[in-house]
């Protein structure tokens, strides 16, 4: 099947997920597992699945949703990915999410001392790419989430469009210290606050001087 079969469940997923991510049964593996999805359907690039829609169908359920999720969820549980491939996938993610022209917005540009602090700890433990961590499948580990909740069982299924991550997607990143300088360099010349924001992160400091 195409990547793009997902298109017309997105929606329904989304709502799902977040149903779930604010219910009573929250855990941290499914938290986790949240961050794993959003990164993975960021990495893979879906054609009409960009990450402005991806935010834009967040917001639609609820103005500022993704930035909310941003910094309650996503980048709190950046530091409990486990698996070589989820600390990859969520690196280059990020990355990719920083590049983007929002980001430099008000709202988003908040988020970026505690991404980017969590993020170089990442890439650093991320290490290099390697064949032999592209087996992780999504599905598989979603249907785990929920084998209890038989209510998501049918939304959870139609994650198997998207679920086996072969060949490993993050693979052609091959230098993510580099890419996370670079995204850095590139957002602090369209926008010298992100400088500034980054500048009272005291942690930041030794990074940063990495930078000029
Ligand atoms: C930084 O900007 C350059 C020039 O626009 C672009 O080619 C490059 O992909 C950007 N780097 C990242 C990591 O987004």
């Amino acid at each position: 099947m195409p990547r793009e079969a997902i298109l017309p469940f997105i929606n329904n997923i989304f709502v799902l997920l977040l149903k779930r991510l604010t219910g009573t049964a929250k855990t941290i593996k499914y938290s986790k597992g949240f961050v794993t999805f959003i990164s993975t359907i960021i990495v893979k690039q879906i054609p009409r699945l960009e990450i402005e829609t991806i935010v834009n169908i967040f917001d639609s359920f609820q103005p500022n949703l993704f930035s909310q999720l941003l910094s309650g969820v996503i980048i709190p549980n950046l530091k409990l990915m486990h698996t070589t491939f989820e600390k990859r996938v969520a690196s280059v993610a990020m990355i990719l999410l920083l590049s983007k022209e929002f980001m430099l917005q008000d709202i988003y540009l908040n988020h970026w001392g505690s991404l980017i602090l969590e993020l170089v700890n990442l890439v650093k433990i991320s290490g290099v790419a390697s064949k032999g961590d592209s087996q992780l499948l999504i599905e598989e580990e979603m249907y785990s989430l929920d084998a209890d909740e038989k209510g998501y069982q049918s939304g959870f299924s139609k994650l198997s469009v998207i679920g086996k991550v072969k060949p490993d997607i993050t693979l052609k990143y091959t230098d993510l210290n580099s890419n996370l300088k670079e995204v850095i360099i590139n957002g602090s010349k369209k926008n010298p606050r992100v400088v500034e924001i980054l500048n009272n992160v005291n942690e930041l400091k030794p990074f940063l001087a990495t930078l000029s």
